[in-house]
């Protein structure tokens, strides 16, 4: 099927220079191609002292690139400054910033930089005393002034024991600039819905200090929102998870912060009024304390008597007041037996999708940067998703939120 104008993938470029940090290229070349980006690698020799080609040509987009003389494609650098989007150097030394500053093109990333018509983000790496000279500052003001955008070094542990200002800066931060960078360009698919994800576990108090939770670190549900935020929706996320959103989404997703069961149910109950799609990623605690003591148990009072009561189920509620069209989709952990379970589990919650997680799998669930799911759609079918970031997961849902819409818009 031919693209949509508006979902054409962006291509960038991604230059990585010889500084240690050129291994945290490899985390922002991986996000990149989750997020959907076209990611060609252009390493400059001294890259490649510290980092291995072979990692990139195994995540990047496109294997790497290093030579203007490479006899089987010519002129390399402007076919690459041309059809990039954005270029991005990641780290970038002082050497590359004095040479780009100067307009040396004297390797293949220094060639496509003067090629290039694309915006142009350099993040800086490099021990303190070279980021505190004059020279570096005055070259990165004057690329600045030409328009480049600089995504400054971070203060911290640097290479050989020192610590101090100069820390590459964290991949998510440099991959959240490049994909502003690229709005308009990025698949805007999901543009004018309204999406409302649930996230992290809720918290059942049972006095002031004490409370009853789960292991859900919210980050699956977080990553949601972001996706659909970075996708064009309007977001609502009701979270009961502390960890923060990416700054730019800061204006994308209207946030909601919770504690226990029925204080989520009380802000989905508003939020998911009118929405179009409704994302129920929280772990909602099954039960709660009967009686939440006013103040703090003591031993002194003997051992507490504890009865619980179950938490009012929200998912079943959103399911019975849904609105005409909207899209329900579930969350599931499970431990064994994992689709059959699933399949029963979405029949008997009427949502349109379950995403269920096999909790025991190596990296999957709780509390990991990484999951693999799979994505049971109320029509049949079941999607796969192997071993990859919560953020690869999060547009894999999304993705089945939108056929799902399409299949029902327009019944064969
Ligand atoms: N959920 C909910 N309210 C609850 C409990 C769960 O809305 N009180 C939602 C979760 O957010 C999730 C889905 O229901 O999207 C499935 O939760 P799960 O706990 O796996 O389902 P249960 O029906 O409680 O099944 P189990 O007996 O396997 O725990």
């Amino acid at each position: 099927m031919a693209e949509e104008p508006h979902m054409r993938t962006p291509r960038v470029v991604l230059g990585v220079c010889g500084g240690i940090a050129a291994y945290k290229a490899v985390e922002v070349c991986r996000r990149l191609v989750d997020e959907g980006v076209h990611v060609i690698p252009v390493l400059t020799d001294d890259a490649l002292r510290f980092v291995g080609e072979l990692t990139f040509n195994a995540l990047a987009s496109e294997p790497v690139q290093r030579s203007l003389w490479d006899e089987d494609t010519p002129i390399p650098h402007t076919r690459l400054g041309q059809s990039a989007d954005l270029i991005v150097v990641a780290p970038a030394t002082a050497h590359t910033i004095a040479r780009y500053a100067a307009g040396l093109s004297d390797d293949l990333l220094m060639a496509t930089l003067l090629a290039t018509r694309a915006p142009v983000i350099l993040c800086p790496a490099m021990h303190t005393e070279m980021w505190e000279q004059a020279s570096v500052q005055e070259n990165l003001a004057t690329l600045q002034r030409r328009g480049v955008e600089i995504v400054p070094p971070e203060s911290g542990h640097l290479a050989g024991g020192d610590s101090g200002v100069g820390r590459l800066a964290d991949p998510a931060v440099i991959v959240a600039r490049a994909l502003a960078a690229l709005a308009g360009i990025v698949s805007s698919d999901l543009a004018g819905v309204r999406v409302v994800v649930s996230a992290g576990g809720t918290r059942e108090p049972l006095d002031p200090v004490r409370f009853i939770t789960n292991r859900s670190s919210g980050k699956q549900g977080h990553a949601l929102a972001a996706a659909a935020a970075r996708r064009g929706a309007d977001v609502t996320l009701v979270t009961a998870s502390p960890i923060r959103l990416a700054p730019d989404l800061g204006a994308s997703v209207h946030r909601i912060d919770v504690e226990t069961a029925a204080d989520m149910e009380r802000a989905l109950g508003e939020a998911c009024r009118g929405a179009d799609v409704v994302i129920m990623a929280a772990a909602v605690a099954d039960f709660r304390p009967k009686v939440s003591a006013e103040s703090k148990l003591s031993k002194e009072d003997g051992l507490p008597e504890l009865v619980l009561e179950p938490t009012p189920d929200i998912l079943a509620g959103l399911v019975a007041q849904r609105s005409k069209g909207q899209v329900l989709v579930g969350f599931a952990a499970e431990t064994h037996d994992v689709i059959n379970r699933a399949r029963r589990k979405l029949d008997r919650k009427g949502v349109d999708l379950l995403v269920v997680n096999d909790v025991s799998a190596p990296g999957a669930g709780f509390d990991h940067d990484t999951n693999a799911v799979a994505i049971l759609h109320a029509g049949g079918g079941t999607t796969m998703v192997p071993l990859t970031s919560k953020d690869a997961v999060a547009n894999a849902v999304l993705d089945s939120v939108i056929a799902h819409q399409k299949e029902n818009r327009s019944p064969t």
